[in-house]
């Protein structure tokens, strides 16, 4: 509770989230009680799926930055507030406009497949959209192998495996997935024998070699409520199991590292959500004329879906 008023802070964002029409969207990454106030929780794809959809007129994204600007490139005349205007994400900040342009201009007739993890600028200069759950789909529909896939070279080798395409990658990566080690999972394995190993694509090669599967944050959800599995090593950030232990009461569950915290996350907290929807801000704009030819890029990967 707070020194002015005799409701929770839950109670107020929830009162303000009725007065002022909002929706709140939260990646399975949030802090827990940020989850726990939000009206969806989802992976990358799910949320700009919500955001495509929703009949809100403010959307608070609890998540990071290129997820707030994707949710405002689907709804211009919607107001969208990211709590803490410094929640970024390194591996989008890897790559900008102007070296995609100078990179394309190496390969003439190149297809662009841009990772969501990306810039509206970058996502501009691009001819798919695509996420760690649609990747291998949208990399599918595509013809020949004359592909560029920026930022995440791990996400990129990934899908180029699963598909038997050769595509050149931008050597982009997250810090975060980055502090999961092989010397992790084998340890996991050996304690905890009869546990399945899922991990995120944004993990090295060598991680996602040692996993039963590599699943988006949502896939791994799926994956964790199946009825055969009680016990799951889980490579990817730690908050993750906030939600699989919600779902799963009576499942056991491991993070391949403590380590694996993103610190960009974690900058969003219940105070800021709050104050967000007080003061309306701080909010994530597009200007037009980038909003325009990087929603036709997200548009096609909704289109494959
Ligand atoms: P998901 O789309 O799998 O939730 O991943 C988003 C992300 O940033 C992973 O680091
Ligand atoms: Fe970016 Fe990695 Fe954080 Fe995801 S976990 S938002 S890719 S830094």
């Amino acid at each position: 509770m707070t020194a002015n008023s005799d409701k929770t802070i839950e109670e107020q964002i929830l009162a303000l989230k009725k007065s002022r029409n909002a929706v709140i969207l939260a990646h399975n990454y949030q802090r827990g009680e940020v989850q726990d106030i939000a009206d969806f929780v989802g992976d990358s794809l799910e949320l700009s799926q919500k955001a495509a959809q929703t009949q809100a007129d403010v959307i608070v994204f609890c998540g990071v930055h290129f997820m707030a600007e994707t949710a405002s490139i689907l709804n211009p005349q919607k107001t969208v507030l990211l709590p803490d205007a410094h929640a970024g994400c390194p591996m989008a900040d890897m790559i900008t406009a102007d070296q995609l342009r100078r990179k394309k201009a190496e390969m003439p007739g190149v297809t662009v497949v841009t990772y969501i993890n990306s810039t509206a600028a970058v996502k501009a200069e691009s001819d798919y959209c695509c996420t760690s759950a649609n990747g291998v789909r949208v990399v599918q529909s595509i013809k020949g192998n004359n592909i560029l896939f920026v930022p995440d070279q791990y996400l990129g080798d990934f899908i180029s495996k699963k598909t038997g395409k050769k595509m050149t990658l931008w050597p982009g990566y997250c810090p975060t997935h980055m502090r999961i080690l092989p010397e992790d999972i084998i340890r996991q394995k050996k304690e905890h024998p009869n546990a399945s190993v899922v991990v995120h694509p944004e993990c090295r090669p060598d991680i996602i070699a040692l996993a039963d599967e590599a699943l988006s944050t949502s896939g791994m959800v799926r994956y964790a409520a199946r009825p055969d599995v009680q016990e799951l090593i889980v490579g990817t950030e730690v908050e993750l199991l906030h939600r699989l232990y919600k779902e799963n009461p009576d499942k056991k569950f491991y993070p391949a590292s403590d380590k694996a915290v993103c610190p960009n996350m974690k900058l969003i907290t219940l105070e800021k959500v709050l104050k967000s929807l007080e003061t309306l801000t701080p909010e994530v704009k597009v200007p037009e004329e980038i909003r325009i030819k990087a929603k036709a890029c997200v548009d096609r990967m909704l289109a494959i879906g």
